[in-house]
């Protein structure tokens, strides 16, 4: 037996969609014969199972005419292509961004925006292209922690470009309006400027945006959740019970609307003194693992009390980029670090996904005009969404 014999043998065996066989197109690489085994490597171009079963099964049935009792048939295909979440069903009405991450909090003031922007900034600079949307419409508050409190962006037609600092693209309500100005706005008009700063801001390609929500679950963060994918949900939560109880309705809010929950930062988690370095514990510390681990997620970070977080805060000089070898400089780093991680574990399973809780309602026609709801069970509405449709209906 030859394994010219073998090749011939082969070539009864056409390749799955086409009249080429299999050793025509150069398929077969390798022939071993060892007595009454052969064995045989091919190597073909489909990562489709159904083609490697078939050329398995023909082959083995050739070879097996040829007298051998064991045939050993070694297909090398390619890896089945991973998709991005960008190419996943559903709506993504700003698809030049590759992942969206939906930073919430039960209650206001928990530091929610400090830990958006110290994050944002984190992972620019560990190389990655990031954005920082401010969606949170009653409390534009990004502005001032970026160092961008009076700049005004450029209008193109009806587009805005977004600003810049510390590496990272920003857009915010507070920086569209003028200083102080305050918003009394309907659940409808919050779904629409949502909708607005992801399709009228002129994001880069950007490989992730981060965007700091309202406190509450309520239209801002249904909209958010229907017009893009998001891959990643954040809370941030304080260490007391008061702050936890708030932090499971948006750990739930994340369940229901189908975002994969990349975890929990505990801020004012213990304080550091700053002319003792040492720690204390005032709100109480690590109550919120427990909080995360009962929705499965991880306590991503622990942030202490620290003057000089509020300081970055308050004079657009973010800790993480100006006192990075600090303690919390490195632990924000890590909950960066651990958020890409997260992200790409996500598109490696197939990317976020967000067909499940789109409007049910045909086009053209109000969801809240028909009293039908989404297809998830209703978040709480906003807490301070003054006479919005009240429904997270979807309406427009
Ligand atoms: N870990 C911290 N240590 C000290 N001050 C903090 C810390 N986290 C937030 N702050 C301050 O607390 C205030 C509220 O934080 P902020 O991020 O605006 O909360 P939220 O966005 O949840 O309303 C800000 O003045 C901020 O600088
Ligand atoms: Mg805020």
């Amino acid at each position: 037996m030859t394994n010219e014999m073998i090749l011939d043998a082969l070539k009864n065996v056409t390749y799955p969609g086409f009249t080429k066989d299999i050793v025509t197109f150069g398929f077969v690489k390798d022939v071993q014969i060892d007595g009454d085994k052969v064995s045989i490597v091919v190597d073909i171009t489909s990562s489709a199972p159904e083609v490697k079963a078939q050329i398995t099964d023909e082959s083995t049935v050739e070879l097996k005419k040829l007298g051998f009792l064991a045939v050993d048939v070694e297909i090398k295909a390619p890896q089945a292509p991973k998709q991005m979440s960008n190419s996943v069903s559903g709506k993504n009405i700003a698809p030049h961004v590759k992942n969206f991450v939906m930073v919430s909090s039960g209650k206001g003031g928990v530091g929610k925006s400090t830990t958006s922007v110290n994050i944002a900034i984190a992972m620019a600079m560990q190389g990655k292209k990031v954005g920082i949307l401010d969606a949170d419409i009653y409390g534009p508050n990004i502005p001032r922690m970026m160092g961008l409190n009076n700049v005004k962006p450029e209008i193109q037609g009806n587009k805005v470009q977004p600003l810049q600092a510390y590496g990272v693209e920003m857009m915010s309500m507070g920086s569209l309006m003028e200083d102080g100005q305050s918003l009394i706005w309907r659940g409808s008009m919050i779904m629409k400027a949502i909708e607005q700063f992801l399709r009228d801001i002129l994001w880069s390609e950007l490989d992730v945006l981060v965007i700091d929500m309202p406190p509450g679950t309520g239209d801002a963060q249904l909209s958010l959740a229907q017009s893009v994918p998001v891959t990643a949900g954040i809370v941030v939560t304080t260490p007391q019970q008061v702050s936890l109880d708030d932090s499971k309705r948006s750990l739930d809010m994340f369940e229901k609307l189908h975002i994969p929950i990349a975890g929990v930062v505990e801020n004012m988690s213990g304080f550091i003194c700053p002319s003792c370095e040492t720690e204390s514990d005032i709100f109480g510390m690590g109550t919120s693992k427990e909080v995360a681990a009962s929705f499965n997620a991880e306590l991503i970070a622990q942030i202490p009390i620290e003057p000089a977080i509020r300081i970055g805060g308050d004079t657009g000089k973010p800790i993480v980029f100006h006192n990075p070898d600090s303690e919390t400089a490195k632990r924000y780093q890590t909950a960066a670090t651990d958020l890409l991680a997260f992200i790409d574990k996500v598109n490696a399973e197939g990317g976020a996904d967000n067909s499940a809780v789109q409007p049910t309602t045909p086009p053209g026609v109000s969801a809240c005009s028909t009293g039908a709801g989404t297809a998830v069970a209703e978040p709480a509405p906003a807490q301070a969404s003054g006479g919005s449709c009240g429904t997270g209906c979807g309406c427009h």
